[in-house]
């Protein structure tokens, strides 16, 4: 018990370490001088493309420990959804700050006129009430199914910014579909597993209603 709480402790700072690397490389680009010709597209893809990485991170746990039994994992869940919030605030300054340059009415104008701005919108807008539920305070308040009901909205905010990947790549959208193809079969497995009980006592009815 004593070890695995020692462990604990010495993998959490490791993986919220690990979370900040790539705004760190992001932050080393900058000071470095090596991005692109167009360093607000590089900043917007990166934490755009981070943001949607930590969506499949989090929605990935479940189905891991469901097929391997491996628990430790999901004492993370929490931390890779915040981060996931993270990139996205990111993702959001960089559009209304960087590339709006805060023009507030050409940005109201803006998310409804584009759809694949409205897309990664929503899938933002989303993750709000998930991260201010995230606490233990909140699965209490709500009471443990309203809360998973709830927290299922992360797989609408992750088919929101799937697709918001695709409309904004115009020629090739082989890596949006390669998301898109992952986050189908998380929510495949995460399906069958909560189909599997009823599918098994309906087989074990048919059964038993055949019994001599
Ligand atoms: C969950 C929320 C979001 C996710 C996961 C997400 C993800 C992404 C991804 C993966 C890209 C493309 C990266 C690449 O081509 O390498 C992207 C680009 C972009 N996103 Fe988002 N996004 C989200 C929310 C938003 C929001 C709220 C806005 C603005 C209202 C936005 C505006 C943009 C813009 C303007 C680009 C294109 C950048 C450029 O090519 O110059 N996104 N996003």
């Amino acid at each position: 018990m004593a070890n695995r709480r020692w462990k604990w402790w010495v993998a959490k700072p490791l993986v919220f370490l690990a979370c900040l690397a790539p705004i760190s490389y992001l932050l080393y680009l900058g000071f470095t001088a090596q991005f692109s010709p167009n360093p607000v597209e590089d900043i917007t893809n990166g934490t755009g493309v981070w943001t949607l990485r930590f969506i499949m991170i989090t929605l990935a746990i479940t189905p891991i420990r469901r097929i391997t039994g491996w628990q430790s994992p999901v004492r993370f869940r929490r931390m890779t959804g915040l981060f996931a919030l993270f990139y996205g605030i990111l993702h959001f300054i960089t559009y209304i700050w960087l590339d709006q340059a805060l023009d507030w009415p050409g940005i109201v104008k803006d998310i409804p006129k584009r759809p694949f701005i409205t897309m990664g919108f929503t899938a933002f807008v989303l993750m709000i009430p998930l991260a201010l539920t995230s606490t233990k305070k909140w699965i209490g308040r709500l009471g443990g199914k309203r809360w998973q009901l709830l927290h299922r909205l992360i797989y609408i905010s992750g088919i929101a910014a799937v697709i918001h990947y695709v409309w904004k790549v115009k020629l090739d959208a082989t890596n949006p579909i390669r998301y898109g193809l992952l986050l189908a079969v998380l929510l495949g497995i995460r399906v069958w597993f909560a189909l599997r009980p009823r599918l098994s006592h309906s087989k074990d009815v048919v059964s038993a209603s055949f019994r001599p």
